[in-house]
């Protein structure tokens, strides 16, 4: 997957990283401009974490009606990626990942299935990554009800689901896709 791929070029980033502060809130210190923009379309509320391997993640609880959750292109001090998780249920039982790792000027992504559960609620409603830079940055559609979607990894082998864009890009997923 993508964390594997990039490893080896994260090992040159986190070392220039790590004799920087450590704070839960990266996105002021050293901003890209890009980032992430998830948005609430599924008509109930969503929880989300975004994970990076030594930060503690807290809980954001994005309620129904479009409400939406921002994030800048953070990179995790311990190497490897992070990962926005969000789930139907507080005890994300029902998980869809958004994963990213920054390897400036490029920031690499993807939309995990893995461990969404059969009969997911985000399968049944869709969801969808767009960006403001379409020219040198794909999408991903997984639309609604399509539980085999090319666009998002199902098994941890799918690596043509790893996407790189520049890293001022400005991403957008809507969950329950309002694009349709
Ligand atoms: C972010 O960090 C990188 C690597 O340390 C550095 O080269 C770059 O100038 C920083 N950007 C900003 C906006 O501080
Ligand atoms: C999901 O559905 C597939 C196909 O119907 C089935 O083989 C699999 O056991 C199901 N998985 C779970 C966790 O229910
Ligand atoms: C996308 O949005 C970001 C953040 O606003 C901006 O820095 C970047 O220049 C934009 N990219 C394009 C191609 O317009």
């Amino acid at each position: 997957m993508m964390f594997t791929k990039a490893f080896g070029l994260l090992g040159l980033v986190s070392t220039m990283t790590a004799a920087l502060p450590m704070t839960l809130e990266r996105r002021d210190t050293n901003s890209t401009g890009g980032g992430v923009e998830i948005i609430n379309n599924m008509g109930k509320d969503i929880y989300l974490w975004s994970v990076s391997n030594s930060a503690d993640s807290t809980m954001v609880t994005l309620t129904s009606g479009g409400n939406t959750y921002s994030e800048s292109w953070k990179t995790n001090p311990d190497g490897g990626g992070i990962s926005i998780k969000m789930s139907t249920t507080p005890d994300q039982a029902d998980v869809l990942q958004y994963e990213y790792t920054l390897v400036s000027p490029l920031i690499y992504w993807d939309l995990s299935c893995i461990n969404i559960g059969n009969g997911s609620e985000f399968t049944t409603a869709g969801f969808a990554v767009t960006s403001n830079d379409s020219g040198s940055c794909p999408s991903a559609t997984c639309k609604a009800g399509d539980t085999a979607c090319a666009d998002a990894y199902l098994f941890p082998t799918d690596d043509q689901a790893t996407h790189g864009c520049p890293d001022t890009v400005q991403m957008t997923l809507n969950l329950g896709s309002s694009s349709g």
